[in-house]
């Protein structure tokens, strides 16, 4: 099959595109002919070596995808040959940048008629996260009052959409050109981190989600009230900051279940949360996609369209 892969890390263009053995769908895994496949940020971590130090070779990265099961492991009952269905690779598996991909089919979700592979792909592990990260682990609700950092990023646009449909109050972070998309999204106030310092003008807070990570997320905790709740996606590895002893600090942790994303597609299809700015890409361009997203300005989702 044809994938976008890497034989050691580096920088994007240690990404080719060409030929790499099948998947083989182990017990319990649905074989997928892959339509769409997205970039998420902990790609050109992986890529890069610098969040996870990939051993065997010829690597494929990608984690979520959306596309339709050519063959099943014996024991699955619950779908069929021909379905189309989209999902997120389980903790610790890529391969979603590729022609064919094995997947655990308890964690792939039906695709709806109403949104395309390419649509699907796109929400689905920021999609996830975003749901885990404001609903499982913030817990915010309605009438709260929650910054979110780097608002126009994939996994904050779609928390912006979700919080607002939770009847929170948003507040977020973006440079002066994402503006009018983050006021598209719903933002009540949106603070250009380019001219405005956050800390100086947003204070008294329930919630931060911080999806930017660095110094960033160690100073978003000053605008919080006591007894408020902060959430941090982008610092895997870094300690979390404890200059606020009287504030919780959470890491969501992000399972992958059919039940989480069929609450995706329920919030996208129901209005509440539409999908992202999508920009196409082939597959044989990846170097150039995580080129893109590795400069960290990236506004809503990168999705490589394979069929
Ligand atoms: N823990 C998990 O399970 C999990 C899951 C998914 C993602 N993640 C992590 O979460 C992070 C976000 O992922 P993503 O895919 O949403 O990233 P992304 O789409 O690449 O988001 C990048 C965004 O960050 C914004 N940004 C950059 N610097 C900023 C700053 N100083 N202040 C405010 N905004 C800033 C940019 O907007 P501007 O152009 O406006 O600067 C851009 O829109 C990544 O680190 C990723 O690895 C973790």
């Amino acid at each position: 099959m044809k994938a976008a892969y890497f034989l050691q890390h580096g920088g994007p263009e240690v990404l080719r595109y060409g030929e790499v053995p099948d998947p083989v769908a182990g017990p319990g895994e649905a074989l997928i002919d892959v339509h769409a496949a997205s970039v998420n940020g902990a790609d050109w971590k992986v890529r890069s070596g610098k969040s996870a130090s990939i051993t065997a070779f010829p690597h494929v990265p990608g984690r979520d995808f959306s596309g339709v099961i050519s063959a099943l492991a014996a024991g699955v009952t619950d779908l069929r040959v021909g379905d189309a269905v989209f999902g997120v690779c389980d903790a610790g598996r890529e391969g979603a940048y590729a022609q064919k991909l094995a997947i655990r089919a308890a964690i792939v979700a039906r695709k709806p008629d109403a949104l395309s592979h390419v649509e699907c792909a796109a929400v689905a592990l920021v999609g996830l996260t975003a749901l885990v990260s404001i609903e499982d682990t913030l817990e915010l609700t309605s009438g709260e009052t929650i910054l979110i950092q780097g608002g126009a990023g994939g996994v904050a646009g779609f928390a912006v959409q979700l919080a607002k449909h939770i009847g929170a109050r948003v507040i977020t972070t973006a440079r002066a050109a994402n503006h009018a998309y983050l006021r598209s999204l719903g933002a009540d106030q949106i603070i250009d981190y380019e001219t405005q310092d956050f800390t100086q003008v947003v204070s008294g807070c329930d919630a931060v989600f911080d999806t930017v990570g660095g110094d960033v997320a160690a100073r978003s905790l000053v605008v919080l009230r006591p007894g408020g709740r902060a959430a941090f996606i982008a610092s895997r590895g870094v300690p979390l900051p404890s200059v606020r002893p009287d504030v919780a600090l959470l890491r969501p942790n992000v399972a992958r279940d059919r039940k989480h994303l069929e609450r995706v597609v329920a919030l996208v299809t129901g209005g509440a949360v539409r999908v992202p700015e999508i920009t196409l890409y082939d597959l044989s361009q990846a170097a150039a996609a995580h080129a893109v997203s590795e400069a960290r300005h990236l506004r809503g989702k990168l999705v490589f369209k394979l069929r």
